[in-house]
């Protein structure tokens, strides 16, 4: 017990010293066996923080990709010098995404109210595969966003709709598309996907969606007008017949399915590499498209207006499957497995 009274926990009131919290500790890059649960210290706010107990935290594409660290030198560099070289130590807790509780307000005169149920993402902080976490109260894009939750969503979808939904929105606001226009969507069945897909019939547009054939009937049901079975040879459509294209996949076959897209039209890539960023002027120059590689700002006006849209077009995140907080490590495999219909879930308080 004398070991663990450090300088900062000497100052604390004795109610908050050593209140244990499981949490999901990042141990390295690698597979999803580096997730480890833990009992670590609850954290204490700060003056300008709330500590929210989490609901539920969504299990994103991007937290696999940053757990493997199998991403191209350009991304990999910036994220080993940030993170951590050799394995994550400037971030211990991974987890991006949250719904949760204000349980304790740092200062006394908050923008949040003990009670209040919010959902946001934790930006370059991470930190929300965890009971507890202390956020910021007016937080940014570098540490996250955050407002309350929509009425129209349970916590655990509204912890999986922050970042997709204000990517989704981004591609549409950004598309320029009206009632009528047809858009392709490839990778349509995952997080994004679904979310665009449902964003997109709420604003009248014509989808036609490209997955994996067992994600296909959900596709069907989020209000395709097609669905294309990746893995067959069936074409998407004919050349220039869409006004826009928004590919969550990319990789080597961006300029053949570019060509599905009209002149005039945006393509758009949710994850690009460098060649696609030195791409983008010739192909505008010689094609007349535009590939758009831009991401959604992420800001507070941003998931503000993704909770009104959610809210006024009746539309949630797709759920596909929720495990605790201690099964990570099998919430990242089953998200990597191929058959991941929406979003994965963790859920914090069981
Ligand atoms: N720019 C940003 O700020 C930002 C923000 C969020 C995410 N992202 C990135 O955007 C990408 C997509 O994110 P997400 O959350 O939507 O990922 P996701 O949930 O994993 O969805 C991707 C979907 O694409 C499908 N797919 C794989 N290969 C395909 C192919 N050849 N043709 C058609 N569909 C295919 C996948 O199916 P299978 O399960 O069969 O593989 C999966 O259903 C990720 O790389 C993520 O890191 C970027």
């Amino acid at each position: 017990m004398h070991e663990e009274v450090t300088g900062e926990l000497f100052l604390r009131p004795p109610e908050e010293r050593m209140v244990k919290m499981k949490a999901v500790i990042w141990t390295g890059y690698g597979g999803p066996q580096v997730l480890v649960p833990s009992e670590i210290e609850t954290p204490v706010p700060r003056e300008n923080e709330i500590l929210l107990k989490i609901h539920s935290a969504s299990v994103t594409a991007g937290d696999c990709e940053m757990r493997r660290l199998e991403l191209p030198l350009g991304l990999s560099l910036p994220v080993r010098l940030y993170a951590g070289w050799r394995k994550p130590r400037r971030i211990k807790i991974p987890g991006q995404e949250f719904s949760g509780e204000v349980v304790k307000t740092g200062s006394p005169v908050s923008k949040f109210s003990v009670g209040d149920m919010l959902c946001g993402t934790t930006g370059f902080r991470f930190g929300a595969y965890a009971e507890y976490i202390c956020v910021s109260e007016s937080p940014d894009e570098m540490s996250g966003v955050m407002a309350g939750k929509p009425e129209n969503l349970s916590m655990v979808e509204a912890s999986a709709l922050p970042t997709a939904g204000m990517e989704a929105l981004h591609y549409l606001k950004e598309s320029k598309l009206e009632k009528g226009h047809k858009l392709l969507i490839i990778g349509a069945g995952g997080s994004i996907g679904s979310f665009a897909l449902q964003a997109a019939r709420h604003m009248g547009i014509r989808v036609t969606a490209v997955d994996s054939g067992d994600k296909l009937q959900m596709l069907s049901d989020l209000g395709a007008e097609r669905v294309i079975d990746y893995a067959s040879d069936e074409s998407p459509g004919s050349t220039g017949e869409f006004d826009s294209a928004i590919d969550m996949v990319g990789g080597r076959g961006v300029l053949k399915r570019l060509g599905y897209v009209r002149p005039g039209g945006s393509y758009f890539l949710a994850f690009a590499y460098i060649r696609h960023l030195l791409l983008a002027p010739f192909i505008r120059l010689l094609l007349g498209k535009k590939l758009n590689i831009t991401s959604s700002s992420q800001s507070q006006e941003e998931l503000q207006r993704l909770i009104h849209f959610t809210g006024t077009a009746c539309i949630s995140p797709v759920i596909h499957k929720c495990f605790p907080l201690s099964e990570a490590a099998e919430a990242h495999r089953f998200a990597e497995s191929g058959v991941k219909q929406g979003n994965i879930v963790l859920t914090a308080q069981n």
